[in-house]
């Protein structure tokens, strides 16, 4: 029930289905059970007529596996301390689902891993441990089961390719792609998927359907690199990027406009492509794109430090000791998602700097406990004179209830990783873009 399952158990809810909301989490349980969503930017309206419509539960009661007819698994797919695929949260919910499958059901897998995982990983978890008793303490412990795909039970891979916050879009209008371990299972899928979203895609295996996604996210990751690089060179060329990109993007073909910012954020693209990378190392061969467009992208918040120090420079003071403001820090406009957010790493590079650090975020009052990071701040409200209080204004996410106008007006010094000062007039050398 997180940032891609909550939104498609709402699609197959609108499309009339009886649902169950799983999750190990009892907090957001409990949550969803009182009619409030986690997720502010799905708001909490679908939640209260999903609850009186009585075809809505949410549970962490995983014994009631066993009553759906189709078992959809979103869960978190990251990455080890080594880059590695951390499959920890799909096998565990494959062995949940394993204990209580019968026959009849579909499994689908839409959390976003190499291909083969649906066939290497889930199926094996599927056939060996299915209608095994909680007790057993491995899988290879586990009686093999009279349950077979294809024939009892049915299993497809179909990414998601939800993009929180896009308006333009939604889970029901994304075309949908499907693959399964069989013809019987793809069939299964396809016709699930068919009764609530407009398009479904048939692919001809599971592992079609896993590479799609990865080469999707893929080409966002390596294309942000290419602008980001090319940020770097024309700075120094004295040539504006983004109006660089918007003029390019007047191609009517051919061209994809991509934006350069402080870095990568959120729950995929940052991720996803090392999932390819390990694959890769199983058959002997590199994944040289990947590799540099991770190296360029993740050096990107070094590089907005170095511009915000000369920017400092600049007004004769340096990064220790100033008052710096941080703006934003989801990772990426009128979202609440901090995951992987280049503002964090922003924000501890600053710190070991010894600067004082504030953020400011409308939508992240304060910045939870996180696995990596432990900042503990809270969003400070802003207004004329606590902007001209900061010796400088990051500009790290350009969400648009920001009042730019009032920013550079107030503002000492600003730092803009998003090109949002461009159209804003300002005071000659108050706004570096970095
Ligand atoms: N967030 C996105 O925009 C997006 C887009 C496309 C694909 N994806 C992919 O979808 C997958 C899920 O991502 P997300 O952003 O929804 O993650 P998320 O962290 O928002 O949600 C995952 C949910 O799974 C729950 N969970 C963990 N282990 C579980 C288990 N064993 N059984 C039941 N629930 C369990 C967690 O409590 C959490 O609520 C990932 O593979 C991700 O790469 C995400």
């Amino acid at each position: 029930m997180g940032y891609v399952g909550l939104p498609l158990l709402r699609t197959f809810h609108a499309a009339g289905f009886k649902t169950i909301g799983f999750d190990i989490d009892p907090a957001k349980v409990d949550m969803l059970r009182s009619g409030r969503c986690y997720l502010r930017h799905l708001g909490d309206d679908f939640i209260r007529d999903m609850a009186a419509s009585g075809r809505f539960v949410a549970t962490c009661d995983f014994q009631r596996l066993n009553e759906p007819d189709a078992i959809v698994i979103c869960v978190p797919t990251p990455l080890g301390r080594h880059a590695e695929p951390d499959l920890s949260f799909v096998e565990q919910t494959a062995d949940a689902v394993a204990r209580q499958l019968r026959p009849g059901q579909l499994v689908v897998l839409e959390s976003t891993t190499y291909p083969g995982t649906t066939r290497e990983v889930v199926l094996p978890i599927l056939e060996k441990a299915a209608g095994r008793q909680p007790e057993a303490k491995t899988i290879a412990a586990a009686q093999p089961t009279a349950l077979r795909c294809g024939v009892d039970f049915f299993l497809a891979f179909s990414p998601e390719r939800e993009d929180p916050g896009r308006k333009s879009h939604s889970t029901q209008t994304i075309p949908k792609l499907v693959g399964g371990i069989d013809a019987e299972s793809l069939a299964a899928a396809v016709a699930l998927y068919e009764a609530a979203v407009q398009k479904v895609v048939a692919v001809s295996s599971a592992e079609v359907a896993e590479s799609a996604k990865l080469l999707e996210n893929i080409y966002r990751c390596v294309n942000i690199a290419l602008v980001n690089e090319m940020k770097v060179l024309l700075e120094r060329l004295g040539i504006d990027i983004w109006e660089v990109v918007d003029a390019a993007a007047t191609k009517p073909f051919g061209f994809q406009a991509f934006y350069p910012g402080p870095g990568l954020g959120g729950h995929c693209i940052p991720i996803d492509p090392f999932y390819l990378t390990w694959k890769a190392r199983e058959v002997g061969l590199p994944t040289r794109f990947i590799e540099l467009a991770g190296e360029i992208n993740q050096h990107m918040p070094d590089y907005v430090i170095q511009r915000l120090s000369g920017a400092l420079n600049g007004h004769n003071k340096s990064v220790k000791g100033s008052r710096i403001l941080v703006l934003g820090m989801a990772y990426k406009p009128d979202i609440d998602d901090i995951r992987e957010s280049p503002s964090l790493e922003l924000i501890e590079k600053l710190l070991a700097l010894q600067a004082h650090v504030d953020y400011n975020d409308p939508h992240i009052p304060q910045i939870p406990r996180m696995r990596r990071h432990r900042l503990r701040l809270k969003s400070v409200d802003i207004s004329p004179a606590v902007l001209a209080g900061y010796d400088c204004i990051l500009i790290a996410t350009h969400h648009s209830a920001y009042q730019w106008r009032e920013i550079a007006d107030n503002a000492q010094l600003i730092v803009d990783t998003r090109g949002v000062m461009r159209k804003v007039p300002h005071a000659p050398g108050k706004v570096v873009f970095a």
